[in-house]
């Protein structure tokens, strides 16, 4: 008898985004003629810039040839591509770091890092959070069931994020292992300055815990003492495993392509006190059950760094800026309480009248044509919250900011 990880059943019937996407399937499927504006889940509209593309040709061609062919390449990354990332992401900011593992996407990476870690370990998330921190724990049985009365599931520590307390997560009451942090935030569009930070990565050292750290929205910060990386704040590198990806920055969420570090200065115990580097059991997970990423998509991400590169990214993420702020503003002016998008493509904004999150969803879906993501989808403190992102053409987002404006008006 092939007995299943029952583990999964604890989970919510589907993953957020397939559940959002299902609704508006079925919605467009139902009045065919109805134009649907899309801003929920956070897919970016830019092409691939020239640069990137051009180095994707290159690097096509070299494998069509027997002298510069490629196979397996290594499952960390190739050196050309760690070597840019180091000089370019971590040097300019002063961090002196090489413990690079390139990979195929910062979801999996954040995913599937619960692997090196025991299942007794208690893991502290925000609420709202981003739903694969919480669901890969759940899966991994490292929470109890699911209690439907408070939406929250037992053994896991929730840190509220909300208005009320400017969104700035207060540090765990009880002692934890393991702290997801994800700034700029993922779904409230927050961040936090370097003395905020700090007492996360005070708090994880006097308890011998990890941050593990979710960076992907870094290039969309504008603001100063906003930390780009976690290992700006003194004493991250012996507490804190940093995510980052290029499917945002570059507009890579269908090439696929992140990078995770691993500072060979983080320790991990066994349960008699003997310190492990967390960096040999991640390269360990790594080469076991990871192949590496195609030469052609790193050295695609490899020409992001390269100057044209630089400019061309940072020419769409300007284009993203600017819609965050066509939303964040159009909704202000009508007087609805918004937050992020200033540092972040998010926009997250509370419904009028208390509405709760999934009802205003259908509202906006069947009378604007407007999708966005509820904010109870990323828990219980995102009730009568909604996220809309930034990643939708300019033209598609003043028109959804006009529709959801006429609508409540
Ligand atoms: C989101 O919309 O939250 C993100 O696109 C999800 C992701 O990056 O996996």
């Amino acid at each position: 008898m092939i007995y299943i990880n029952e583990n999964f059943l604890k989970l919510q019937n589907s993953y957020l985004f397939t559940t959002v996407a299902k609704k508006v399937s079925e919605f467009q499927k139902n009045n065919p003629n109805k134009e649907v504006i899309k801003l929920g889940i956070g897919d970016v509209t830019r092409p691939i810039v020239p640069a990137v593309i051009e180095a994707m040709h290159k690097a096509t061609d070299e494998l069509s040839k027997a002298e510069t062919f490629r196979g397996y390449g290594p499952e960390q990354g190739y050196d050309f591509l760690k070597q840019a990332i180091i000089d370019n992401d971590f040097k300019d900011l002063g961090i002196e770091l090489d413990e690079i593992f390139v990979s195929d996407g910062a979801k999996s990476d954040c995913g599937n890092i619960v692997d090196i870690f025991c299942k007794n370990n208690t893991v502290a998330i925000t609420d709202p959070v981003y739903p694969v921190y919480i669901d890969t724990n759940v899966m991994s049985g490292r929470s109890g069931d699911y209690n439907e009365n408070n939406g929250m599931y037992e053994n896991i520590v929730y840190m509220p994020t909300k208005k009320e307390n400017d969104f700035v997560p207060e540090l765990p009451k009880q002692k934890v292992d393991i702290i997801y942090l994800c700034l700029p935030n993922n779904p409230t569009g927050t961040v936090l300055n370097k003395k905020e930070l700090k007492k996360f990565v005070d708090y994880a050292k006097e308890n011998k815990a990890i941050i593990l750290f979710d960076a992907a929205y870094e290039a969309f910060i504008t603001e100063k003492d906003i930390p780009h990386s976690i290992y700006e704040i003194e004493g991250a590198k012996d507490v804190a495993i940093e995510f980052r990806s290029f499917s945002k920055t570059a507009g890579f969420t269908g090439v696929r392509c992140a990078y995770t570090v691993v500072p060979k200065t983080v320790f991990g115990y066994t349960k008699t006190g003997e310190k492990v580097l967390l960096n040999k059991l991640w390269n360990r997970r790594m080469t076991t059950k990871f192949n590496g990423v195609s030469y052609v998509v790193q050295r695609a991400a490899e020409a992001t760094y390269t100057p044209d590169g630089r400019k061309q990214i940072m020419e769409n993420i300007k284009y993203y800026q600017e819609n965050a702020k066509i939303i964040k503003d159009g909704l202000n002016e009508a007087g609805f309480e918004v937050f992020g998008g200033v540092n972040s493509p998010y926009i997250w904004l509370k419904t009028p009248n208390n509405m709760k999150s999934w009802d205003f969803f259908d509202k906006l879906l069947n009378e604007a044509g407007v999708v966005g993501t509820p904010g109870v989808g990323f828990g219980n403190c995102g009730e009568g919250y909604f996220r809309l992102t930034a990643f939708s053409t300019k033209e598609n987002t003043i028109k959804a900011v006009s529709r959801i404006v006429k609508l409540f008006k």
